[in-house]
């Protein structure tokens, strides 16, 4: 089976079918990381260029870690090296990019909707590496992969997901996808962290992580986004840690084989206690290690390869 789409600009868009295609190529790029000599020349001769206008670790070097892993040449933008600080635009920009014929275009944008707006306008694939509160499509697909590799299945696992759901687009992405791929899902966060009509979305909806966490196989803690909130929506990060931050009391009340992950960046004792970031409930460095793997298939399957 091949991906027919041009782009990936969000998991909303991906079918079923698209979801189990990437995570099974993933599964099997796997196995290319761990040898001695980390590369295949599967996309030799092809460019890729990740263009990221706002600050990523993960994101942007396992882009690039997987586009070199597959042999393809890599071009890293960052906003501030960039003629964009001499007022160059986003349509500019792409539109130079394009004039140098690269295969594959990944961005980040502060922007909802950046990426799309791209996609529309030239020629090459486009990647949403996160726009702003809107979707970050690669992430979800591992935080799946990561499910599916630890607990041999999505369907029918229950996942809470804690913290600034609306300000996060690794929660929209993964309540796209999950619920797509069967599993329930349950968002937990104070009031002011809940997009109105969340439930719509198909989750169930708590105002206490305590409540959330009961009997759930999966918790998905979030950082607050303070950059993304136009005044600080409550009293002190302290407060929230005592009433959000999952510890090793609080954990017991999810299933003895819970799994806790988290995109990261961490921010440590406000929403996870050091001692549960590192310790034995923890798959958040799974969680990078199989993004490399996503971004590999993904890159491979939008240049034309096949499962
Ligand atoms: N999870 C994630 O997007 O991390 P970065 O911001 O470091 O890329």
């Amino acid at each position: 089976m091949k991906l027919t789409r041009k782009d990936i600009l969000g998991i909303k868009d991906l079918a079923v079918d698209e979801i189990n295609l990437i995570l099974e190529t993933a599964e099997s790029f796997i196995e290319v990381s761990t040898r001695e000599i980390k590369k295949v020349p599967t996309l030799r001769g092809k460019t890729i260029i990740n263009l990221f206008f706002e600050a990523s670790t993960r994101t942007r070097t396992s882009f690039e870690i997987a586009a070199k892993r597959l042999s393809a040449d890599t071009i890293n933008i960052s906003a501030s090296t960039s003629s964009v600080v001499k007022g160059e635009t986003l349509v500019d920009t792409a539109r130079n990019l394009e004039a140098m014929n690269p295969d594959v275009i990944v961005i980040r944008h502060s922007a909802a909707g950046a990426p799309h707006m791209l996609a529309g306008m030239i020629k090459q694939s486009i990647i949403n590496a996160g726009d702003g509160a809107h979707e970050h499509p690669s992430q979800a697909l591992l935080d799946m992969m990561t499910i599916k590799e630890k607990k041999g299945r999505i369907a029918g696992i229950k996942v809470a997901i804690v913290g600034d759901i609306a300000h996060s687009r690794v929660a929209r992405s993964n309540i796209y996808g999950l619920t797509k791929m069967g599993a329930k899902v349950i968002v937990a966060g104070p009031a002011m962290m809940l997009p109105r009509n969340i439930e719509q979305m198909g989750v169930t909806v708590y105002h206490q992580l305590k409540e959330a966490i009961k009997d759930v196989d999966i918790i998905m803690m979030l950082r607050i986004q303070l950059e993304r909130q136009q005044q600080r929506i409550f009293p002190s990060l302290r407060e929230y840690s005592n009433y959000f931050c999952l510890n090793r009391q609080n954990i017991t009340l999810a299933k003895e084989d819970v799994l806790v992950m988290h995109p990261g960046p961490i921010n440590r004792g406000i929403e996870i206690a050091p001692d549960i970031a590192d310790g034995p409930y923890s798959v958040i460095l799974d969680q990078v290690k199989n993004g490399v793997a996503v971004r590999m298939a993904l890159l491979y399957l939008l240049t034309g390869g096949k499962s």
